[in-house]
């Protein structure tokens, strides 16, 4: 009798479980955790909950337009990929696979600076994408790196600001979390920059971070980059409505609102929490994304609703990679654009740009009157 066929999983959260069951726990903790107790990693979350949707009836909606742009980029959704690390340790083909999935989905692939697979290996095999760049200590690394993803076609330049040392994340701490053998950091030739060797006092990425990366970063090093590189900067992790101000002062085309997934500073304010005064301050000066806790169709809605450009996503399509390999990323995407499309006819609205402010409600009574 033929082996019955494993049911695909319906949603993200099950794309979770469904990785939970199959990766080793080091990796899996490593993927899932945050800081300290997390209470980051469920703000993000509960945060989505705190607002409700208002939709429209009789719109005369037919179908429903799901594409946009980033930074002039065509999308087929408003969703894209956040960077995340060491896709080997998921699946074999790793940040190869990620790639595939991204571009057959439509949308763009933010690549690691601690990779799995090097830049030259993975731009053939996307679509549309960005480099994360982390700052080295040492500048002439850092050159280097932006040097060859420019080489390579990336699109923009994707500055994490959030990592002057690494969150506390306890279960690496008690894992001490290493790569499995074989997978290095693929954009390095030297041990020093490519592997996790020093697990003594726990996780591998705090000490090889503590020894690698610039804890001292500044706005100066913002100006720096922009003059090495023709590449539009987007710095990564801003939660506060001056760094938004600063980073379109020094020079950013746009920014990411992120706390990282809370896996940086325990019990920042949630990303969602942080958007409308993050969009107040910017005054139109550039697009804003935003990272944390995007599950569903309906938490895209919100996030545009008030006021970001599209979102990023990031454990979600890492089980979806654990899961499926590249299809299994396409899908991940797949079953999230499939959200959107029937979330904006239930709401009433034709395209991206018909999802505005007055489409959010807070939780509780609704008041008279035109929406604010
Ligand atoms: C790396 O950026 C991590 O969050 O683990």
């Amino acid at each position: 009798m033929a082996e019955e066929a494993v049911p695909l999983p319906l949603n993200l959260a099950e794309y979770e479980a469904a990785a939970r069951a199959m990766l080793p726990r080091m990796a899996f903790d490593y993927i899932a955790s945050g800081a300290h107790d997390e209470v980051t990693v469920r703000a993000n979350r509960a945060a989505f909950a705190q607002w409700r949707l208002l939709p429209r009836m009789l719109a005369g909606v037919a179908a429903v337009d799901t594409t946009t742009t980033v930074l002039g980029q065509p999308v087929a959704l408003p969703v894209l990929l956040a960077p995340t690390a060491f896709h080997r340790q998921a699946h074999p083909e790793g940040e190869l696979a990620t790639a595939r999935g991204a571009k057959a989905a439509g949308t763009i692939f933010t690549l690691s600076t601690v990779a799995t697979s090097a830049i030259e290996e993975v731009a053939p095999q996307a679509g549309p994408w960005w480099f994360q760049l982390y700052v080295y200590q040492d500048r002439a690394i850092t050159r280097d790196l932006v040097q060859r993803a420019e080489a390579a076609g990336a699109a923009a330049l994707v500055v994490t600001v959030d990592v002057p040392k690494l969150g506390r994340r306890e279960a690496d701490e008690r894992n001490h979390f290493t790569l499995p053998p074989g997978v290095v950091a693929a954009n390095f030739a030297q041990a020093g920059q490519q592997t996790l060797s020093d697990t003594s006092a726990g996780s591998g990425l705090t000490a090889y971070i503590g020894a690698q990366f610039d804890p001292a970063l500044s706005w100066d090093d913002l100006a720096w980059l922009a003059g090495i590189t023709k590449l539009p900067i987007i710095p990564k992790g801003i939660l506060a409505p001056d760094d938004a101000r600063l980073a379109f002062q020094n020079g950013a085309r746009a920014i990411v609102v992120s706390n990282h997934g809370g896996r940086q500073l325990d019990s920042a304010v949630a990303t969602l929490d942080a958007l409308p005064a993050v969009v107040e301050a910017a005054q139109g000066q550039g697009e804003i994304y935003l990272d944390g806790g995007i599950r569903r169709g309906t938490d895209v809605l919100m996030a545009l609703a008030l006021g970001a450009r599209a979102v990023l996503i990031g454990r979600p399509y890492v089980w979806g990679l654990a899961v499926g390999g590249a299809a299994g990323v396409q899908r991940v995407l797949s079953l999230l654009h499939e959200e959107i499309a029937l979330d904006m006819l239930l709401c009433g609205c034709a395209n991206v740009g018909a999802i505005d402010r007055a489409l959010v409600v807070p939780v509780g009574p609704l008041r008279a009157g035109p929406t604010p």
